[in-house]
């Protein structure tokens, strides 16, 4: 069996750093604050996998299905010989992709980028097994801080699924895709995973199961304070709270302190006191429109080629080109 290349760009040390340099800032903030990208350690990861299966949380099947329905056409269009998947997961749903562009003949290499190692490595191995002639090139890093770390051209397309791009604050995904376009030469690929302005009836469910599985990995972010920086957080003094935010367009998730709370984080020598209701944000989870989609990519130097949806119009695939 072939083994799969590492390149770290994130060590123990830098995570732990970068980690301490967010709960410094989130968490003395007036409108306190902690970044998503926290919430996958080890067991947020696998709560995430937990999310996907839910019956309320359409995007996975949805993307899934809608990939299903294009992959042949995606790698007939791209011809693509390495395949780069950016907050990759588990990369389940990538599976299509690997087939096509095996079956297409063009595929060489697949190289994942994620903040969870334990993900990456789960889906290596899997990989590795099903697709025997294929290099895989694991990336441990920040996408938002190493793209340009990506193995260079040609022929790339950069795969970014699981609507995962709405987790970034707008000005963040300008800057995002400006330099996902920047590592790309003219006529490379982005397939991005968009999911849809819809009635908050079918949104708010997505991020508020019945089962409180969401609920717990939102908490999960307070669990990887408590293990990492010897934190103190009572997990069960917070609320999951989700919310449509009809002006902006997106979900946000919050922590809402039940009742006053003193929290001491000795990894940052932090004592943190919350008043009964007062929350944390963590997450905001974007919803978008066809023509915003359309302006992002055009504004970051893509042409959009092909927009697929689902026959109820919940979530969207999108295929882009680097402009020259
Ligand atoms: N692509 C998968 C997983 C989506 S969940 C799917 O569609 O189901 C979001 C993934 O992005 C998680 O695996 C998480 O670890 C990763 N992630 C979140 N923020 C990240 C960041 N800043 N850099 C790299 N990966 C990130
Ligand atoms: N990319 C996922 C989304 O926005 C992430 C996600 C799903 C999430 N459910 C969540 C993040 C709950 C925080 C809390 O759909």
């Amino acid at each position: 069996m072939n083994h799969p290349a590492l390149d770290v760009h994130l060590d123990a040390d830098e995570l732990s750093r970068a980690l301490r340099g967010d709960v410094v800032a989130g968490l003395t903030a007036d409108q306190k604050w902690l970044p998503p990208k926290w919430f996958y350690d080890a067991h947020g990861s696998e709560l995430f996998e937990q999310i996907t299966e839910l019956r309320e949380y359409y995007p996975t099947r949805t993307e899934r299905q809608i990939l299903t329905d294009r992959a042949a056409e995606i790698a007939g269009h791209t011809r693509a010989r390495s395949l780069i998947e950016l907050g990759s997961g588990y990369s389940t749903k990538t599976q299509l992709l690997l087939d096509a562009l095996t079956a297409a003949g063009c595929l060489e290499t697949f190289a994942p980028m994620d903040v969870s190692p334990t993900a990456l490595t789960e889906a290596a191995g899997r990989i590795t097994a099903d697709y025997p002639g294929l290099r895989v090139h694991n990336i441990v890093g920040d996408i938002t801080r190493h793209l340009k770390h990506l193995p260079a051209g040609g022929d790339r397309l950069i795969a970014f699924l699981g609507g995962t791009i709405g987790n970034l604050e707008p000005a963040e995904r300008a800057a995002f895709l400006a330099d996902v376009r920047a590592v790309l030469e003219p006529g490379e690929h982005l397939l991005l995973g968009t999911d849809l302005v819809k009635s908050p009836n079918v949104v708010v469910p997505a991020y508020d199961d019945a089962d409180g599985v969401t609920a717990e990995f939102n908490r999960n972010v307070l669990r990887v304070l408590n293990s990492s920086l010897d934190a103190d957080f009572d997990l069960d003094g917070f609320a999951h709270v989700a919310l449509w935010n009809a002006e902006a367009e997106w979900i946000e998730m919050r922590l809402r302190a039940r009742w006053p709370m003193r929290v001491t984080i000795p990894g940052v020598d932090l004592v943190v006191d919350f008043a009964s209701g007062e929350e944390i944000r963590t997450e905001v989870s974007a919803k978008f429109r066809p023509e915003g989609v359309r302006r992002e990519l055009s504004e970051a130097g893509f042409s959009l080629n092909h927009w697929w949806t689902d026959r109820d119009g919940l979530f969207a695939l999108s295929l882009a080109t680097a402009t020259g």
